[in-house]
């Protein structure tokens, strides 16, 4: 019952209404002092299968390797990081209340608290791993991903300025929602 009601007022606002910028820092500010308890309840997998995938790219040398957690949160990434060896780690998110909940960690370098709004391109070196993940509806259904961003991702692929370098599927949120990851290495 706590599960749902969570997800009604949460989740739900979040997939099903158009809320503009401003409303959902607010909804992730409100939500962030629970937002952990709230993943566990849901079995939320997706920070670990991140860190599973993105450290096949990073057999060696890891301490070194300059991440950037867009979309950070509360920091759950970064632990996940953190654990396999990550030690340089940058965090960027528009919400103060999740970024709050981050710096507890004390896992990140540096915090910044904004929206992502650059092409992913402009913060990697050639040869860097930009892993994108998000539930698969978005992916398929949202007009920003479908007619902006991934024409956008096709364009820097045919410009040859980077490579896709694999799709992986996963199951493990609220409700079955299929997860994808796609990864993207720089050129
Ligand atoms: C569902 S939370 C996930 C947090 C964390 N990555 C995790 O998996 O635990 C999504 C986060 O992305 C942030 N966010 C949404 N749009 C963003 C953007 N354009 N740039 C950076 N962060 C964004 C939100 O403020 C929120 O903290």
């Amino acid at each position: 019952m706590e599960k749902e009601s969570r997800y009604e007022t949460t989740v739900k606002r979040l997939i099903g209404h158009n809320l503009n910028a401003e409303e959902k820092v607010q909804l992730y500010n409100d939500w962030s002092p629970t937002f952990e308890t709230n993943n566990k309840q849901f079995d939320y997998t997706g920070n670990s299968k991140c860190c599973e995938v993105v450290c096949k790219y990073f057999p060696k040398n890891i301490e070194h390797i300059v991440m950037l957690d867009v979309g950070a949160g509360t920091g759950l990434l970064a632990k996940e990081l953190a654990c396999k060896g990550f030690k340089i780690i940058d965090g960027l998110d528009p919400s103060s209340g999740m970024l709050k909940e981050a710096e507890k960690k004390n896992l990140y370098r540096n915090l910044f608290c904004t929206y992502f709004t650059s092409k992913p391109l402009l913060f990697s070196n050639p040869g860097g791993i930009i892993c994108i993940v998000n539930r698969r509806s978005p992916f398929c259904e949202s007009p920003d991903y479908v007619n902006k961003f991934f024409p956008l991702c096709d364009q820097l692929e045919q410009e040859g300025k980077w490579k896709k370098e694999e799709i992986t599927t996963f199951n493990g949120f609220i409700e079955n929602a299929d997860r994808i990851i796609i990864v993207y290495r720089v050129r």
